[in-house]
């Protein structure tokens, strides 16, 4: 074992065999507790992980916390008496892939945007050359002072990487921007960091022998402008009342956001959703299937992929009541008519070279049924799930999908998987479908 894959406390660090080694930076604001679902959730994608600490977040969580999640030291102080490496900020520093700080107070944001190196986690960013994610969390008056705005800016200037906070109603009680964004979006967005310098990065920093993410095949989808559907759509039957399904949109973001690792630029036009939204992606929200056509349409000019993964209403009410509509004793009925189908509709009006993947979601005969709307909508490829299944389907975690494609007879069975993972292989099918069509359609 080198010195790289110890812990400061000299023991293995579990890194072998990790994707990626993380340094989480967590800094004293209410959010810190949500610092324990970032680091799940990066270990959960393959990532090593070590925790600095400042003083002030260790009164929120206790560093025995994060020690056992992580299973090893965490550093709050360097000249500790429990601190076995005398240089543990140049250790520390030197041996990530990348620097997380979730949540990053205003103070942490001021030391860092001013080169002030008065603590561990301050000094390690000083002394980091590896890129920094920074998700920042705090009272929307402090979010919004032009001192904080100003640190920011030179933030983004040093070339670190922000995730906004949410908007929402804070600890303090007051609603507004300044919510530690999602734990799923800062993992997210640090998995598109480490995978755009290269899945060769792993655990060791990349240095000059090290294969680039294309090399290494990660970035296939580099020139690909992909626009997704996801999420449910709403008819509205009134002001208050409308017609939706169960989509959470998980699978559509699942998509996004592996499309995003490997190099495509993505649109999703987004219905209801509430699964947590993918960074790096463009969103445009349509919550009818009338709007989600009208910003498919727009869109479409530009894409050179288009998968439909949301669950769009087949039928709308035929008149929206102004108002909301009143009870009474006698029975009542609402008459519906169909909505247009997006995905028959980019398919026939398809230019050479887009490339157009449905979904199918059933309930018996899901083979056959796929089939049939693969030929009748004309796709390249149908991505077909049986939603009686237990742990598939709609706002699961996981789906079990079949893949039928136009060029083959075979449809490609998937067991029951994480959404993520059947994401990627629904993509590398997309890959495979445009090395076997070639060339690209789109309007650059
Ligand atoms: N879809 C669409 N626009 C619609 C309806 C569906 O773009 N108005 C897309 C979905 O996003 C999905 C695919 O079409 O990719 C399959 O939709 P589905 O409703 O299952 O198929 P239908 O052809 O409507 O058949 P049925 O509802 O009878 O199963």
């Amino acid at each position: 074992m080198t010195d790289d894959e110890k812990n400061f406390d000299g023991t293995d660090d579990g890194a072998g065999g990790a994707r990626f080694r993380v340094g989480l930076g967590v800094s004293g604001g209410i959010a810190a507790y949500k610092a324990c679902e970032v680091l799940r959730g990066l270990q959960r994608a393959g990532c090593a992980v070590r925790v600095a600490m400042t003083v002030h977040a260790t009164k929120l969580v206790a560093p025995l916390t994060f020690r056992a999640l992580s299973g090893a030291h965490v550093v709050v102080d360097d000249y500790a008496a429990d601190n076995p490496d005398p240089i543990a900020h140049i250790t520390f520093a030197q041996t990530v892939d990348l620097l997380v700080v979730a949540p990053a107070t205003a103070d942490i944001i001021a030391k860092f945007a001013h080169g002030v190196a008065d603590d561990f986690l301050s000094t390690t960013y000083l002394a980091c050359d590896a890129p920094v994610l920074v998700a920042p969390a705090m009272n929307t008056t402090m979010w919004e002072h032009p001192a904080t705005r100003r640190n920011l800016a030179q933030l983004r200037a040093d070339g670190v990487h922000i995730v906004e906070p949410d908007a929402g109603e804070m600890a303090c009680g007051t609603i507004g921007p300044g919510r530690l964004s999602a734990p799923e979006r800062i993992v997210a967005a640090a998995l598109d960091i480490l995978n755009s310098r290269g899945e060769s990065a792993s655990v060791s920093k990349p240095g000059a022998g090290d294969l680039t993410a294309e090399d290494s095949g990660a970035r296939d989808l580099a020139g690909e402008r992909v626009l997704l559907t996801a999420g449910a759509t709403r008819e509205e039957i009134d002001p208050v009342r409308f017609i939706s399904n169960r989509s959470s949109g998980r699978m559509g973001f699942a998509l996004a956001e592996a499309a995003r690792a490997r190099g495509a630029a993505v649109t999703v036009v987004a219905g209801a959703t509430t699964a947590p939204r993918p960074a790096g992606v463009r969103f445009v929200e349509a919550l009818s299937a009338e709007e989600m056509r009208d910003a498919v349409s727009k869109e479409i000019e530009r894409a050179t992929v288009f998968i439909a993964a949301a669950a769009v209403a087949d039928y709308k009410p035929t008149a929206r009541a102004a108002q909301k509509i009143k009870k009474s004793d006698a029975r009542m009925t609402i008459e519906l008519e169909p909505t247009p189908d997006i995905l028959a509709s980019v398919a026939d009006a398809r230019r050479d070279g887009l490339l157009v993947v449905g979904f199918a979601a059933e309930s018996e005969n899901f083979i056959e049924h796929a089939r049939d709307k693969l030929r009748r909508k004309k796709l390249d490829a149908i991505v077909a799930n049986d939603i009686t299944r237990d742990g598939a389907g709609f706002d699961s975690e996981s789906n079990a999908v079949t893949i039928i494609t136009a060029d083959r007879d075979a449809p490609r069975e998937l067991p029951l998987m994480p959404k993520r993972e059947a994401a990627e292989r629904i993509l590398d099918e997309i890959v495979r479908l445009r090395r076997a069509r070639g060339g690209r359609g789109a309007k650059a």
